[in-house]
């Protein structure tokens, strides 16, 4: 019989031990001593001060750059460089300007076997997700920006990797566009159950998304506090703004700024 200890690890999809980085020899330790898993469908938000490494996180799990010391891994094995079943959203979507929207999210379909109609219903499918459907033929000139991000992320998840990595996805939208876009996010993971790493500087997001909150410190960047949170489960039932006036989100929320502000 399999004990629950052994079940939590087989729901471990990333895993991160004791893991420091510096970005040159003679440099200090940017991460220190990082222990972090990600499990199966979770959706954990990473929030910190400027500059305490929460980019240099998610580019330790992306594959872009590896550790000084300790480990990183992708289910047994160690990262070694990107993969498309780690997907990444970054905050200014890298769309390609002479494709239109139907092809930039073609471009970014890894699975070549798929005839050309089994690809044009996936692109729809996923069009359809992102609410972009009208919009197939437009080129990213003529989109605004948080449809430039849709497309991004639709680009990301026609894959469906089983990790999705967003750094700071909607820092540059405006606060109604920035709240359209949780909730579309929020409906696509109850949906697909991929599992999240989230970046954001913004506390009411993380905690009416994340069903786990991060909370970092610099000098060097370190993981200070975690919570476990649900809220992002009442948002996707009730209004978002319901959970904003609940006594846990604003007990939760307040805690987090002050230890956000005492971390700097
Ligand atoms: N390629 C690099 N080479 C050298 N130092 C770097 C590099 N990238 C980041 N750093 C340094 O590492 C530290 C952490 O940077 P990082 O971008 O991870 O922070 P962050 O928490 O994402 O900040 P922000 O919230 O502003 O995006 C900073 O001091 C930064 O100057
Ligand atoms: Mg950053």
């Amino acid at each position: 019989m399999i004990s629950v200890r052994q079940q939590e690890n087989l729901e471990n999809i990333i895993r991160l031990s004791n893991v420091s980085l510096a970005y040159s020899a003679d440099s200090a330790n940017v991460l220190e001593n990082i222990d972090l898993s990600l499990n199966k469908k979770e959706f954990v938000c990473v929030l910190g001060p400027s500059g305490c490494g929460k980019s240099t996180l998610l580019k330790i799990i992306a594959g872009f750059i590896f550790p000084s010391q300790g480990t990183a891994q992708f289910g047994t094995k160690a990262i070694a460089g990107p993969d498309w079943q780690r997907g990444v959203v970054f905050q200014q979507p890298p769309l390609y300007p002479w494709l239109n929207v139907a092809e930039n999210i073609r471009f970014g379909l890894k699975m070549r076997h798929f005839s050309k109609k089994q690809s044009e219903d996936l692109i729809t499918d996923y069009l359809e997700k992102v609410g972009l459907l009208a919009f197939r033929n437009h080129k990213p000139y003529e989109l605004s920006g948080g449809m430039k991000q849709r497309v991004a992320i639709a680009r990301t998840l026609i894959n469906n990797p089983l990790v999705l990595l967003m750094d700071e996805p909607f820092g540059a939208l405006d606060a109604l566009t920035r709240e359209q876009m949780q909730a579309m996010l929020r409906k696509i993971w109850l949906e697909l159950n991929n599992t999240i790493l989230f970046i954001t500087h913004d506390v009411d997001e993380a905690l009416s998304l994340g069903t786990r909150v991060l909370v970092m410190a610099k000098g060097p960047g370190r993981i200070i506090r975690e919570y476990k949170t649900s809220f992002t489960y009442s948002a996707a039932q009730e209004n978002t703004e319901s959970i904003y006036h609940c006594d846990d989100f604003l007990h939760m929320r307040g805690e987090i700024l002050h230890l956000i502000r005492s971390a700097v």
